[in-house]
Protein backbone atom coordinates (compact mmCIF):
# COMPACT_ATOMS: atom_id res chain seq x y z
CA UNK A 1 0.00 0.00 0.00
CA UNK A 2 1.04 3.61 -1.21
CA UNK A 3 2.27 5.68 2.19
CA UNK A 4 0.08 8.92 2.49
CA UNK A 5 2.96 11.87 3.72
CA UNK A 6 0.67 13.57 6.03
CA UNK A 7 2.15 17.97 7.32
CA UNK A 8 0.08 20.00 9.58
CA UNK A 9 0.41 23.52 10.12
CA UNK A 10 -0.31 24.95 13.40
CA UNK A 11 0.68 22.79 15.82
CA UNK A 12 -1.70 23.45 18.52
CA UNK A 13 -4.33 21.81 20.55
CA UNK A 14 -6.25 20.48 17.78
CA UNK A 15 -3.39 19.70 15.65
CA UNK A 16 -2.30 17.21 18.79
CA UNK A 17 -5.73 15.69 18.46
CA UNK A 18 -5.26 15.09 14.46
CA UNK A 19 -1.54 13.73 15.10
CA UNK A 20 -2.66 11.59 17.76
CA UNK A 21 -5.42 9.45 15.63
CA UNK A 22 -3.09 9.98 12.18
CA UNK A 23 -0.73 8.15 13.77
CA UNK A 24 -3.05 5.12 14.31
CA UNK A 25 -3.92 5.17 10.80
CA UNK A 26 -2.11 2.19 8.54
CA UNK A 27 -0.08 3.61 5.72
CA UNK A 28 -0.70 7.43 7.24
CA UNK A 29 3.26 9.08 7.69
CA UNK A 30 3.54 12.45 9.57
CA UNK A 31 6.08 13.96 7.73
CA UNK A 32 6.76 17.62 8.95
CA UNK A 33 4.81 20.34 11.25
CA UNK A 34 4.95 23.78 10.74
CA UNK A 35 4.05 26.41 13.64
CA UNK A 36 5.25 30.17 13.53
CA UNK A 37 6.63 29.36 16.84
CA UNK A 38 9.35 26.96 16.03
CA UNK A 39 9.33 25.69 19.43
CA UNK A 40 5.81 24.22 18.71
CA UNK A 41 6.62 22.71 15.61
CA UNK A 42 9.72 20.89 16.98
CA UNK A 43 7.79 19.47 20.47
CA UNK A 44 5.42 18.02 17.47
CA UNK A 45 8.31 15.99 15.66
CA UNK A 46 9.73 15.11 18.55
CA UNK A 47 6.39 13.47 19.81
CA UNK A 48 5.46 12.33 16.44
CA UNK A 49 8.31 12.30 13.82
CA UNK A 50 9.43 14.03 10.90
CA UNK A 51 10.69 17.45 10.07
CA UNK A 52 9.47 20.28 11.73
CA UNK A 53 9.37 24.14 9.99
CA UNK A 54 8.65 27.76 11.26
CA UNK A 55 7.71 28.57 7.73
CA UNK A 56 5.17 27.20 5.14
CA UNK A 57 7.92 27.50 2.12
CA UNK A 58 10.79 25.44 2.48
CA UNK A 59 8.55 22.48 4.07
CA UNK A 60 6.82 22.21 1.02
CA UNK A 61 10.09 22.51 -1.16
CA UNK A 62 11.68 19.58 1.01
CA UNK A 63 9.06 17.30 1.82
CA UNK A 64 6.73 15.20 -0.08
CA UNK A 65 3.26 15.99 0.96
CA UNK A 66 0.13 14.14 -0.38
CA UNK A 67 -1.56 15.64 2.33
CA UNK A 68 -1.96 19.24 4.66
CA UNK A 69 -3.99 19.32 7.93
CA UNK A 70 -4.84 23.04 8.26
CA UNK A 71 -5.22 23.62 12.37
CA UNK A 72 -3.80 27.27 11.99
CA UNK A 73 -5.97 30.08 14.18
CA UNK A 74 -8.69 31.74 11.54
CA UNK A 75 -7.13 34.96 11.13
CA UNK A 76 -3.52 33.14 9.85
CA UNK A 77 -5.62 31.28 7.08
CA UNK A 78 -4.34 32.08 3.03
CA UNK A 79 -0.70 29.95 3.33
CA UNK A 80 -2.28 26.86 2.39
CA UNK A 81 -2.92 27.88 -0.96
CA UNK A 82 0.69 27.59 -1.78
CA UNK A 83 0.45 24.04 -0.81
CA UNK A 84 -3.26 23.52 -2.98
CA UNK A 85 -1.23 24.94 -5.83
CA UNK A 86 1.36 21.99 -5.68
CA UNK A 87 -2.16 20.05 -5.80
CA UNK A 88 -1.32 18.67 -2.08
CA UNK A 89 -4.81 17.68 -0.85
CA UNK A 90 -6.13 19.90 2.08
CA UNK A 91 -8.06 19.38 5.10
CA UNK A 92 -9.06 22.50 7.26
CA UNK A 93 -9.83 22.92 10.50
CA UNK A 94 -12.98 25.18 11.00
CA UNK A 95 -13.71 28.13 9.93
CA UNK A 96 -12.28 28.19 6.59
CA UNK A 97 -11.58 31.77 6.91
CA UNK A 98 -12.81 34.90 8.93
CA UNK A 99 -13.31 36.53 5.45
CA UNK A 100 -15.59 35.28 2.76
CA UNK A 101 -13.11 37.26 0.08
CA UNK A 102 -10.40 35.26 1.79
CA UNK A 103 -12.62 31.40 1.31
CA UNK A 104 -13.31 32.56 -1.95
CA UNK A 105 -9.44 32.62 -3.06
CA UNK A 106 -8.80 29.11 -0.91
CA UNK A 107 -12.28 28.02 -2.73
CA UNK A 108 -10.89 29.51 -6.03
CA UNK A 109 -7.49 27.79 -5.63
CA UNK A 110 -9.11 24.48 -5.06
CA UNK A 111 -11.36 24.25 -7.92
CA UNK A 112 -8.18 25.19 -9.96
CA UNK A 113 -5.94 22.67 -8.93
CA UNK A 114 -8.62 20.24 -8.34
CA UNK A 115 -7.26 19.21 -5.03
CA UNK A 116 -9.09 16.45 -2.19
CA UNK A 117 -10.27 18.72 0.07
CA UNK A 118 -12.28 19.16 3.66
CA UNK A 119 -13.51 20.76 6.13
CA UNK A 120 -13.75 19.91 9.81
CA UNK A 121 -17.17 20.74 10.77
CA UNK A 122 -17.89 17.77 12.84
CA UNK A 123 -21.45 18.77 14.21
CA UNK A 124 -22.68 19.73 10.64
CA UNK A 125 -22.43 15.87 9.69
CA UNK A 126 -24.63 14.40 12.97
CA UNK A 127 -28.10 13.39 11.83
CA UNK A 128 -29.40 15.49 14.83
CA UNK A 129 -27.90 18.55 13.42
CA UNK A 130 -30.51 18.00 9.79
CA UNK A 131 -33.32 17.64 12.42
CA UNK A 132 -31.76 20.88 14.41
CA UNK A 133 -31.72 23.17 11.44
CA UNK A 134 -35.53 21.77 10.19
CA UNK A 135 -36.84 22.84 13.36
CA UNK A 136 -35.16 26.46 13.75
CA UNK A 137 -36.48 26.60 10.31
CA UNK A 138 -40.24 25.47 11.82
CA UNK A 139 -40.30 27.77 14.66
CA UNK A 140 -38.78 30.91 12.18
CA UNK A 141 -41.35 30.47 10.09
CA UNK A 142 -44.26 29.89 12.94
CA UNK A 143 -42.63 33.51 14.26
CA UNK A 144 -42.51 35.04 11.10
CA UNK A 145 -46.48 33.98 10.70
CA UNK A 146 -47.63 35.04 13.99
CA UNK A 147 -46.17 38.32 13.36
CA UNK A 148 -47.27 39.29 10.02
CA UNK A 149 -50.59 37.71 9.80
N1 LIG B 1 -13.25 20.80 15.02
C1 LIG B 1 -13.04 21.00 16.31
O1 LIG B 1 -13.59 20.32 17.18
C2 LIG B 1 -12.08 22.07 16.75
C3 LIG B 1 -11.66 22.12 18.06
C4 LIG B 1 -10.74 23.09 18.42
C5 LIG B 1 -10.27 23.98 17.46
N2 LIG B 1 -10.73 23.94 16.19
C6 LIG B 1 -10.22 24.89 15.17
O2 LIG B 1 -8.84 24.58 14.93
C7 LIG B 1 -8.11 25.79 14.70
C8 LIG B 1 -6.97 25.86 15.71
O3 LIG B 1 -7.49 25.83 17.02
P1 LIG B 1 -6.60 25.40 18.28
O4 LIG B 1 -7.53 25.35 19.41
O5 LIG B 1 -5.79 24.21 17.95
O6 LIG B 1 -5.65 26.70 18.43
P2 LIG B 1 -4.27 26.82 19.21
O7 LIG B 1 -4.11 28.27 19.55
O8 LIG B 1 -4.14 25.79 20.28
O9 LIG B 1 -3.18 26.44 18.08
C9 LIG B 1 -2.95 27.24 16.94
C10 LIG B 1 -1.48 27.12 16.57
O10 LIG B 1 -1.27 27.79 15.34
C11 LIG B 1 -0.05 28.51 15.44
N3 LIG B 1 -0.07 29.57 14.44
C12 LIG B 1 -0.60 30.83 14.54
N4 LIG B 1 -0.44 31.49 13.37
C13 LIG B 1 0.21 30.63 12.52
C14 LIG B 1 0.64 30.74 11.19
N5 LIG B 1 0.46 31.85 10.45
N6 LIG B 1 1.28 29.68 10.63
C15 LIG B 1 1.49 28.54 11.36
N7 LIG B 1 1.09 28.38 12.64
C16 LIG B 1 0.45 29.42 13.21
C17 LIG B 1 0.04 28.97 16.87
O11 LIG B 1 1.38 29.27 17.24
C18 LIG B 1 -0.52 27.74 17.60
O12 LIG B 1 0.50 26.82 17.93
C19 LIG B 1 -9.14 26.92 14.81
O13 LIG B 1 -9.58 27.25 13.53
C20 LIG B 1 -10.27 26.32 15.63
O14 LIG B 1 -11.53 26.89 15.33
C21 LIG B 1 -11.60 22.98 15.82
Amino acid sequence: MKEINVAIIGCGGIASVHAERLMKIEGVRLKAFMDVDEKRAKSFSEKFGGQHYSNIDPLIKNEHIDALFVATPPFARGEEVKAIEKGIAVFFEKPVALTLSKAEEILNSIKRYSVINSVGYMWRYLDISSIAQEEVRKTVLLQWFLANT
